[in-house]
């Protein structure tokens, strides 16, 4: 049995400490150790963006991440991102849209589309939009709607 690793880190801007085994990724230790269940476990592989979180200002899959290199890190989950002017614009935007179906990877999706707004602000156009949701996978909307809740969003940045 591997001997825990203690870290420290800040996410959604508390500073946290905790005690992780070395292979723990990311997403289990936001999940199951700090409790933060709104990053989701979709494919554990790097293909679907339903754990997409915010390390240092980079939009990263965080199943693909070990917890020990969250160390001296600041994370942002999409709890947090939801509490920022552009995060609350597309969580709202994806509601007035109807772009939520079950609704397993809107998390992903709100924390890159306001990844995506942060960083193009409302310069974002829908072909921008759709290259920067390329790693982020919906089985039930068609994408159509999510695009438009993007932009609407983007376009409230103006
Ligand atoms: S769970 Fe991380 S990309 Fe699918
Ligand atoms: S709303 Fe169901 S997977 Fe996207």
């Amino acid at each position: 049995m591997s001997t825990n690793i203690e870290i420290r880190f800040t996410v959604n801007g508390s500073p946290r400490t905790v005690a992780v085994p070395p292979e723990m990724s990311a997403l289990n230790m936001l999940r199951e150790v700090i409790g933060l269940t709104g990053t989701k476990y979709g494919c554990g592989e790097g293909e679907c963006g339903a754990c997409t979180i915010l390390v240092d200002g980079m939009s990263v899959n965080s199943c693909l991440l070990f917890a020990v290199d969250c160390d001296g890190r600041k994370l942002t989950t999409v709890e947090g991102v939801v509490n920022e002017p552009a995060g609350a614009r597309v969580r709202d935007a994806f509601v007035q849209a109807g772009a939520v179906q079950c609704g397993f990877c809107t998390p992903g999706f709100v924390v890159q589309a306001a990844h995506l707004i942060d960083t193009h602000g409302s310069k974002l156009d829908p072909e921008t939009i759709k290259r920067g949701i390329e790693g982020n996978l919906c089985r039930c909307t068609g994408y159509k709607k999510i695009v438009e809740a993007i932009t609407a969003a983007a376009q409230e940045a103006r």
